[in-house]
């Protein structure tokens, strides 16, 4: 690989989004968010109403997919048929939707291309769940971000502007959201054997990411 990929995996709330956005700025690079593709596959399941369990009916709804990064002012927003769909993928449903759906093989085979495909022309850090383990097995530098399920929670929901969930529900879903994640056979969430895993819980992402620089600075 001729470009400089970075690739930051880990459970939802141990801080990769923000450490991912600000790596990218001070290595001037692109931040590429993969959770958007499947929570772009999920808008568009709950949107066609598809029986995404059936293999025959997702395989047929994945031909017709036509997900794609598009560059704005240096950040990627995603665009479904060709509209923007950025604002309507971040509800708690998306979320778990997303969660259940990248399970299925034929939805993790339908995005490694739009992934590997950025990746191949321009320098990048890559937040994901498998991105050192599948996607990028190369990749320069490996990340694993992880955090207190509490201390997680506790971040996602200060996030919530007009709280629609109580802290508790928040905490259980997140927890679901684990254990589909880490327990699926295809592409499950671990840690790649040459990450470096750091732990989040009692750190600013200043901190993280500062961490991270002095790793990339001295090697
Ligand atoms: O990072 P996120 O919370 O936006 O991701 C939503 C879901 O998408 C996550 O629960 C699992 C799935 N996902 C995945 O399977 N592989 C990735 N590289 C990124 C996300």
């Amino acid at each position: 690989m001729d470009t400089r990929i970075i690739t930051i995996d880990g459970p939802a709330g141990a801080g990769k989004t923000t450490t991912s956005k600000m790596l990218s700025k001070k290595l001037n690079c692109v931040y590429v968010d993969t959770g958007a593709l499947y929570r772009g596959v999920a808008y568009e399941i709950q949107q066609q109403n598809i029986q995404w369990e059936n293999d025959e009916k997702l395989a047929h709804f994945l031909k017709n997919l036509d997900l794609q990064f598009v560059l704005q002012k240096g950040e990627f927003v995603l665009q479904s048929y060709g509209q923007d769909i950025t604002g309507f993928i971040r509800t708690p449903e998306i979320a778990m939707l997303a969660s259940a759906s990248s399970a299925k093989p034929l939805v993790r085979a339908a995005l490694l291309g739009i992934q590997r495909g950025i990746a191949k022309i321009q320098d990048a850090v890559f937040e994901g769940r498998d991105m050192g383990t599948v996607v990028f097995p190369d990749a320069a530098f490996k990340f694993f971000l992880v955090a207190d399920l509490f201390v997680r929670a506790q971040r996602r929901f200060d996030e919530m502007p007009e709280a629609k969930r109580n802290l508790e529900t928040v905490e259980q879903e997140m927890s679901r959201r684990d254990t589909n994640d880490y327990k699926r056979k295809e592409a499950p969430l671990k840690p790649a054997q040459d990450a470096i895993t750091i732990d989040s819980s009692h750190l600013t992402i200043e901190e993280v990411v500062q961490k991270i620089i002095k790793i990339i600075e001295n090697t």
